[in-house]
């Protein structure tokens, strides 16, 4: 198996950050000197390997730019399945200062682990929707099984002062499975969706023990108060911990701690991409089929939480209430296609397509359509300037981590002309954007009332909005996220002595 050069033993870069952003105070794009830092092992499921392209979801925006800002090693799945899989070594590629470590899955691993208990139990169940799971002893055993393979085969991979991040749903038992393998490195884990309240988990027979599992991290992270309110809950209940002052728990003798670190993006980077797009073809040509109409905009993976068949009523309401707004406006839905081979996907895909179809027939003009619904992704470059030319944002899931996209919305406006944001209060981002227009989204009247106060809304209200959604994400970065939650981590390790060489700089930054 490839062993990989470790970076030589050091503080990590948090000597100079923001204590509430994560900024660095000096050059935040410059590299750091090599050597200068505990390397960082990233674990995910998702690996965005080079040359393959951008992916969906959140996890990607979230970390691709730290990594290749910072460098390290990223493992995880490599995107490919394949019948000899568990033969197979681990494929190692490198890019600029990121080496890239993959395996396959079989195909049995691939329905089992990723679509069945990944997918169909663990994403519905996290997410508060337990009518969703479609649970399975076998695939729950599957899952346990491919955690445990994963960890093995990256252990020889990991050196003595790295620092390692696990991220995601995927990977709950992970850190238990390393430290069976006598990793013995501090190990953190990020949790991108929300997590749910201990009797919304127990639908799962296995969620005890996951947590149990979880719990061998040093430092558990999630996007909002409310989902490590949910964790601790589940970890006293479920899993025995106690809870000790300062969001830490104490687990068989050991303390972990606990922390919110909401997922950000790079306003100004993304206003730049929006700015430079809305004159690029796609857009201009969108603009131009739309002739003295409005453009309302949805973009989302077709996934059940992100309630896209509940947006459609709402629309259904404003045109049944307010005809008035026939030939005004359209809505563009984009719905990218995702899991399809996972029972709750393919039905939804099923009803989407049932429920335009009846509200195109319903409301449509031989020549006007209320809705645009499209299946396939379009790039991040594309949907930027799409942003900046809608009038109205609509990011109204059920139930969601963060969803980047509403944080993309604001920063994609033209600040003299911005569109209005409608933002799910489910979803993670309402925290911090409650500037928006906020709706429960199972309540068609309410959504038909925000879409018609948007549509209305006058330009000084427009901006005045929009200035105080765009200060709450101007200052912050995913470098800045990802630097807020390593600090941490680093500074559990230095106190534990689990760092021995002197850490003035992490504990002064820790006390700050
Ligand atoms: C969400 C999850 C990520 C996942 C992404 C794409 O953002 O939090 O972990 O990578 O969706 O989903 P996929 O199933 O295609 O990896």
């Amino acid at each position: 198996m490839t062993r990989l050069p470790f970076s030589i033993r050091g503080t990590a870069d948090v000597t100079e950050l923001h204590p509430r952003t994560g900024d660095a105070t000096r050059s935040e794009h410059a590299p750091a000197a090599p050597g200068s830092m505990n390397r960082l092992v990233v674990i995910s499921n998702r690996v965005p390997l080079p040359g393959i392209g951008p992916r969906a979801g959140g996890l990607a925006v979230a970390l691709d730019g730290l990594m290749e800002k910072r460098g390290g090693l990223w493992f995880g799945w490599s995107g490919t399945v394949s019948s000899t899989a568990t033969d197979r070594p681990v494929q190692v590629t490198t890019a600029g200062t990121v080496d890239y470590a993959t395996v396959d899955l079989t195909p049995e691993e691939h329905d089992r682990y990723y679509n069945g208990f990944s997918n169909g139990v663990l994403w519905p169940l996290l997410h508060s929707m337990p009518d969703l799971i479609q649970y399975d002893r076998t695939d729950a055993q599957i899952y346990r099984d491919v955690n445990t393979r994963l960890a093995a085969q990256v252990a020889p991979l990991i050196g003595p002062d790295d620092l390692i991040w696990v991220h995601d749903y995927h990977l709950l038992p992970l850190p238990a499975a390393l430290r069976a393998c006598g990793v013995a490195n501090p190990i953190g884990f990020f949790l991108h969706i929300p997590f749910a309240a201990p009797e919304i988990l127990e639908a799962a027979p296995d969620m005890g023990d996951l947590v149990t599992h979880l719990l061998e991290a040093d430092l558990v992270g999630f996007q909002t108060e409310g989902d490590m309110a949910n964790f601790a809950a589940a970890a006293t209940l479920l899993a025995g911990a106690v809870r000790l002052p300062g969001n830490t728990l104490s687990v068989n003798g050991r303390r972990v701690l606990l922390g919110v670190f909401p997922v950000e993006i790079h306003a100004q980077e993304f206003a730049g991409q929006a700015e430079a797009n809305a004159r690029k073809l796609p857009v201009v040509r969108l603009r131009q089929s739309l002739p003295g109409q409005t453009l309302i905009l949805g973009l989302d993976r077709l996934d059940p939480t992100k309630g896209l068949l509940q947006r459609i009523a709402g629309l259904r309401r404003l045109l049944e209430t307010q005809p008035e707004w026939k030939r005004r406006i359209t809505l563009l839905q984009v719905a990218a296609i995702s899991r399809k081979e996972v029972g709750s996907y393919r039905a939804l895909r099923a009803a989407l397509d049932r429920e335009s179809g009846n509200l195109n027939a319903d409301f449509g003009e031989p020549d006007w359509l209320p809705l645009r619904l499209i299946s396939h992704g379009v790039d991040r470059a594309t949907a930027a300037g799409f942003m900046r030319t809608a009038r109205v944002g609509l990011v109204t899931p059920l139930r969601d981590g963060m969803n980047l996209v509403a944080k993309e919305f604001v920063a994609a406006q033209n600040p003299a002309d911005p569109g209005v944001l409608i933002l799910s209060r489910f979803a993670g981002a309402a925290q911090q954007l409650d500037a928006a227009l906020l709706v429960n989204p199972h309540d068609a009247d309410a959504m038909a009332e925000a879409l018609t106060t948007a549509l209305t809304m006058s330009l000084a209200e427009r901006q005045d909005r929009w200035q105080a959604l765009y200060n709450a994400i101007e200052h912050r970065s995913p470098l800045g996220w990802g630097r807020m939650f390593l600090a941490q981590l680093l500074r559990g390790a230095v106190r534990r002595g689990r760092f021995e060489h002197n850490d003035e700089p992490v504990r002064a930054y820790a006390e700050a």
